[in-house]
Parts: C-alpha cells; structure tokens; sequence
C-alpha cells in the first residue's frame, strides 16, 4: 500500500493534527511535557489495553504520538486532534459516539472502546519527517 509523508515541523507541542492515511484519519500529536509526564505516571497494568507510552512511541521521541483518529469502539473519529476540539476528561482524545476517552498516550481509559488508538508503522525520515505505513 502507498506510504504517507507528514512534515511535523509545524506542529507545536500541546497540538495535535488531524491528517488522511490510507483513507483514513491519522492524529499527528507533540506532546508537552506535563503530558508525557501524565502518561507515564499511569501503572500500564491497570490499563484496560495495557501498553507504556514508550510502547506507543520511538526511542527518543516519546513526543511524538501517531495514531489513527478511528475510535476502537464502532470507527467514529474522536475529538481533540483540532483546534478547541474536546479532549475528554482524560486530556487525549474523545468519542462523541459513545463516550469512549482516551488518555495523552491515546489509550482507553473510559467509555466503551475495548483497546487504545492503533499506532500505525512508521518511520521518522528526519527529525521532522515521518513517513506513514
Ligand atoms: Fe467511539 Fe462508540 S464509536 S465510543
């Protein structure tokens, strides 16, 4: 299947964006420092989907969170990868459908989504360059 490229170069931490991958919505999210730290300070076994924030990311570059944006519950795209969108009381992303949260590290923390935000393949090209797939 094609690959896509982002540029991350204009993605601010504390934002995150929404992007197309194979047809479907990818998030593309910097996060700040207090939201690493957030993730992190959760025990990875008392997650329903029990994975660390380093599971999710690469080595080095715990800031950069790649997701799809296609809740695991029924496939809604959850909010919060735009600006002001609601990002649900667990500071990630938020199912309108049915009210799954997802945490900073986009994992599922509430609501009836039964694993966290799939982390697609890929690779970073540069430091500010991934390639997607
Ligand atoms: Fe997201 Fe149901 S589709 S909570």
């Amino acid at each position: 299947g094609a690959t896509t490229e982002v540029d991350l170069s204009a993605i601010q931490p504390g934002q995150a964006v929404k992007t197309i991958f194979r047809k479907q919505p990818l998030f593309v999210r910097q996060l700040t420092p207090k939201e690493i730290a957030e993730a992190n300070a959760v025990p990875t076994s008392s997650l329903r989907d029990p994975q660390s924030l380093a599971d999710r990311t690469k080595p080095g570059k715990q800031q950069w969170l790649i997701t799809m944006g296609v809740c695991t519950h029924l496939g809604c795209v959850p909010l919060g990868a735009g600006e002001g969108e609601n990002k649900g009381p667990f500071g990630g992303y938020f199912c309108p459908c049915h009210g799954s949260a997802y945490d900073t590290a986009a994992r599922i923390r509430q609501g009836p989504a039964p694993k966290n935000l799939e982390v697609p393949d890929y690779v970073f090209r540069s430091d500010t360059k991934i390639e997607v797939g």
